[in-house]
């Protein structure tokens, strides 16, 4: 079984006080066990979205969404919250970090929450292989923005986790950190075998993931 995320006519529709708005549509695609996807699409299309629901941020109103063995709409929120830390990481485009925390405190938090022995060590370790081991103690304020976004990044996966999600990870950053960014997450993709969904308004980026969905109005168009 190849196969890691199954999505099945998936809908999302976020109800208001007194109207309802058809967020996402009769999703469906697979995602195979260390595949890359990039989905691309306008502002407000439910990229976003449909990275919350893959995650198990967010619940879906219609369909079914498989991932490893489990159809999430079967799960209650503890069962969910357990699944996506041992094996989702997600990356913001705008970073997330916790400002009063250093660079090696926001990683070890990860490691902490999930009761993983060492965390110090294997924090130190992570933030090295995203080039930071000079920046351990420093404050998110104290952290450039391509740092910060390798920080998050470092946090993101350093439960090892099976499926990478990352909206619009490079967002937020120049063209030369966005080269370095985009560089580091696709060689720990390609080094540990993960799988990884990625947003981006960035053609060139979505050219280096092996597959390409474009959403308009919630629906795939491509
Ligand atoms: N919590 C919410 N309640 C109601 N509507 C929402 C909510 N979150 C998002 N939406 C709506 O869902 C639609 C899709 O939003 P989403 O954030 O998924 O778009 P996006 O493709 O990620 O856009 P962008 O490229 O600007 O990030 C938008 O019309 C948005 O207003
Ligand atoms: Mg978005």
């Amino acid at each position: 079984m190849d196969m890691l995320l199954k999505l099945n006519d998936v809908g999302l529709i976020y109800k208001t006080d007194n109207s309802s708005i058809n967020v996402l549509q009769d999703i469906s695609f697979v995602l195979k066990y260390k595949q890359t996807l990039a989905i691309i699409g306008e502002s407000g299309s439910g990229k976003t979205s449909l990275i919350m629901l893959i995650g198990g941020l967010e619940r879906n109103t219609s369909g079914k969404i498989y991932f490893l063995n489990h159809e999430l709409s079967n799960l209650n929120e503890d069962k969910i919250s357990e699944i996506r830390k041992k094996n989702i990481g997600i990356v913001f485009q705008s970073f997330y970090l916790v400002p009063n925390y250093t660079a090696l405190e926001n990683v070890c938090l990860t490691l902490e929450i999930n009761r993983i022995k060492n965390p110090i060590k294997k924090g130190k370790e992570i933030l090295d292989r995203f080039g930071l081991s000079k920046r351990l103690t420093h404050y998110p304020s104290q952290l450039s923005g391509g740092e910060q976004q390798r920080v998050a990044i470092a946090r993101s996966v350093v439960m090892k986790p099976k499926l990478i999600l990352a909206d619009e990870p490079t967002g937020n950053l120049d063209s030369e950190n966005s080269e370095i960014i985009s560089n580091m997450l696709f060689e720990y993709v390609n080094e540990e075998s993960a799988s990884l969904i990625l947003v981006t308004h960035d053609q060139n980026l979505a050219k280096r993931t092996q597959k390409i969905i474009k959403i308009k109005d919630g629906t795939i168009v491509k």
